[in-house]
């Protein structure tokens, strides 16, 4: 009897119970009317009182450890089916996380705002759609201007959409005091053919600067910073005079890419330098339109595509492909 008790012990403590199935097994196994336990019990019955003495206790022993094992367990299962982990089948593969990226526009639109934030300019937006006004009146457009042709417009009722991000420059300055020192980034459209090059919508950021005392020197010092920084320190630039309305004098500024290579040749058009961006001496009439007294301030702009950037930064040919939103081609810039 002893050794049958024993024998039922070790079965008890080693028997698996992983599941509520294999519990209900158990329990018909030891536990129930027929069981192996009760079983021995109706044997015990039998016994003379003097062996009774002696296999009582072990008998009772092995009934308790069985009946906690199995109250434990119950609880376990009912515990887990209670909350959602009983539910989840925690030995699958894990769900691999696909992480997302900057769109490349977003990584060199920060990598911009942040050098000029080193030099102190903030950051402001404004309105894609855009009055006459700010758009081309206070910059100095006349009604009948040759300029206005420059930039083929989308009209929507009485405004536009802005064809640059210079409406912004007037935005800031009319409602607030010099100094500034702004860079205002942001989406702008024009009314073209779309190809390989051009996009009927693309990316400008533009700078401002109004102080007294403001030079042309500060515009070349800083704009040849920037470059130094986003191409790299042994970069080349030039100045070529130009004309905008909003600015005078006004200038483009090239940087040196070079007629070493086919694809240099072919973007610079043959001659080694690549335009990046427009710039000038903001326009007396500009601060006029804004309340400000030219003969206090004066100021530097610039404005320059960030496409285009982003396209030579990468080597990415066609502009579209900025805009298809094609996962296989942004999923590259993971982690930039
Ligand atoms: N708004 C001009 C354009 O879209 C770019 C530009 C030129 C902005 C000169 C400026 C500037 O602020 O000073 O072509």
């Amino acid at each position: 009897m002893i050794q049958k008790i024993q024998e039922i012990t070790t079965e008890v403590n080693d028997y698996q119970i992983d599941s509520p199935e294999a519990l209900e097994t158990y329990r018909l196994k030891f536990l129930s009317r027929k069981g192996s336990i009760s079983e021995l019990f109706d044997v015990f019955k039998e016994l003379p009182g003097i062996e009774k003495r002696d296999i009582g206790k072990p008998l009772n022993i092995l009934k308790s450890t069985a009946e906690e094992k199995f109250n434990l367990c119950k609880e376990e299962f009912e515990s887990s089916q209670d909350s959602l982990s009983g539910k989840i089948d925690t030995t699958l593969p894990v769900y691999q996380n696909e992480f997302g990226s900057f769109h490349p526009l977003k990584i060199v639109e920060n990598e911009l705002v942040d050098i000029f934030h080193s030099l102190g300019f903030d950051l402001a937006e404004g309105p894609e759609i855009e009055d006459d006004q700010h758009n081309f009146g206070a910059l100095n457009f006349a009604e009948d201007h040759p300029a206005r042709d420059m930039q083929d417009t989308f009209f929507i009722g009485e405004n536009v959409l802005r064809t640059h991000t210079s409406s912004v420059q007037i935005r800031e300055m009319e409602h607030n005091e010099p100094p500034f020192r702004l860079v205002m980034p942001g989406r702008v459209y024009r009314n073209e053919a779309v190809s390989s090059r051009s996009n009927c919508f693309f990316h400008q950021i533009e700078g401002l600067y109004v102080d007294k005392n403001v030079t042309f020197a500060d515009l070349k010092q800083t704009l040849y910073y920037f470059v130094q920084q986003f191409f790299g320190e042994g970069i080349k630039i030039r100045f070529r005079s130009s004309y905008f309305p909003f600015t005078e004098p006004s200038a483009e500024m090239d940087i040196w890419a070079g007629i070493e290579t086919e694809e240099n040749k072919r973007l610079t058009k043959g001659t080694g330098w690549l335009e990046v961006l427009g710039c000038g001496m903001v326009h007396p009439n500009v601060l006029k339109a804004c309340n400000i007294d030219p003969e206090i301030y004066t100021g530097f702009a610039f404005g320059m595509g960030i496409d285009r950037i982003t396209m030579l930064k990468y080597g990415i040919h066609d502009i579209r492909d900025l805009f298809v939103n094609d996962t296989r081609m942004l999923g590259q810039f993971k982690g930039l």
